[in-house]
């Protein structure tokens, strides 16, 4: 008998995130005859997309997008074929390749309205619809551009570096004629980063403190800080921006498994000594916006195509192992895009 994997929550976290959270189930299930109904399509899944915002839907805060429910599958970003329509669609057709909303899950059927059928580049891997070319890639080249505004010779700090969003980050601001720093968690992967062309790049896990690593490494201080983890980070680029610095804030990982979260000190001051703009962004914002589409477009999409950005995955097989590599990813373990293969 054909079966279904699929990860349930099953209990919101306080504090750090466990795999006691979540749960793998294996149900009996077959595909040619699961109800589909007249507007939903059934889909195969082959890559899931494993994000930081998931922690925010494992809470019950009201938020941007609601709560996972307990007892149901975990949904995320993902890609899949399609292998049954409902009766009344006419958008997708059996066998495409399509992406959108879809539950960690081997098998989903979902609403045909949620998803877009994705077109292959040539000598792109698929999975990167899901980083690169998709929702990590146009959060890192939106914030950037729109909020970030990038000048010739600037110095762009960005967080989080070696992450899904923060590779593209550094790459376009380098592009775009920036002296580039990052910083993330392990040495490995500040290699990567000065390999990729960062000018500079630091370990924030063994410094002596962000303070002092951000005066070494940003010694005309900082005009863009792209912040993908807030908290304690936050307030140590505050020290080091200069006079009309942009602050794109992105996202805020060091808080995402915290109880207390983490008060800023150097706000109002530095904000109006320097005349900061400190401005959040929601990658949903950007796909309405037809201009910063082409730019992205031109700027990242091509740029991969003709291998002028470099993009890593970290790819774990298996949706059972799903929960173990959503841990690992909020604590670090990936370079690049998290994703699964299903
Ligand atoms: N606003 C939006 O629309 C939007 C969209 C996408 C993503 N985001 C945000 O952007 C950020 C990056 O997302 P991503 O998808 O690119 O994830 P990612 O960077 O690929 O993965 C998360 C990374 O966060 C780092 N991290 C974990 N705890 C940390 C801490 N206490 N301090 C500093 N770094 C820590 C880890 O790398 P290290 O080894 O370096 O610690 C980990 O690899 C997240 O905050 C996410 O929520 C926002």
């Amino acid at each position: 008998m054909a079966t279904n994997t699929q990860v349930l929550f099953k209990d919101f976290p306080e504090g750090w995130v466990e795999e006691k959270h979540m749960e793998v189930v294996k149900t009996p299930f077959n595909p040619e005859t699961v109800a589909v109904g007249d507007d939903q399509i059934l889909v195969k899944v082959k890559f899931l997309s494993l994000d930081p915002y998931m922690r925010g839907r494992m809470t019950k805060a009201k938020s941007y997008v609601a709560s996972f429910e307990i007892g149901k599958p975990l949904q995320a970003g993902g890609i899949g074929e399609v292998h049954r329509v409902g009766k009344s669609v006419d958008s997708v057709k059996v066998g495409d390749i399509v992406t959108g909303m879809v539950e960690w899950a081997e098998w989903s059927v979902i609403p045909a309205a949620g998803v877009k059928k994705l077109q292959e580049h040539k000598d792109v891997p698929l999975s990167y619809n899901l980083g690169v070319l998709g929702m990590p890639g146009l959060t890192a080249y939106g914030g950037l551009i729109s909020i970030g505004e990038p000048k010739e010779g600037e110095t762009v700090y960005v967080s989080g570096a070696a992450g899904a969003v923060g590779l593209i980050v550094g790459q376009v601001a380098k592009n775009k004629g920036c002296r580039v720093v990052g910083s993330a968690g392990s040495d490995e992967k500040v290699k990567v980063l000065l390999d990729l062309g960062f000018d500079a790049a630091f370990n924030y896990k063994t410094v002596k403190s962000y303070d002092a690593a951000l005066a070494e490494h940003c010694p005309k201080g900082i005009d863009v800080y792209f912040d993908n983890v807030g908290g304690e980070m936050l307030d140590a680029a505050l020290n080091h921006m200069n006079v009309h610095g942009r602050i794109p804030v992105c996202g805020a990982i060091s808080q995402y498994n915290a109880t207390e979260p983490y008060a800023i000190k150097n706000l109002s001051m530095h904000l109006i000594k320097k005349r900061l703009r400190v401005q959040g962004l929601l990658v949903s914002d950007y796909y309405v916006n037809k201009e910063l589409m082409a730019g992205f477009t031109k700027d990242v999409v091509s740029y991969v195509q003709q291998g002028k950005i470099k993009y890593f995955e970290h790819i774990v097989e298996g949706v059972e192992n799903a929960p173990r590599a959503f841990i690992g990813m909020m604590k670090g373990d990936n370079t690049g895009k998290q994703i699964i293969k299903v």
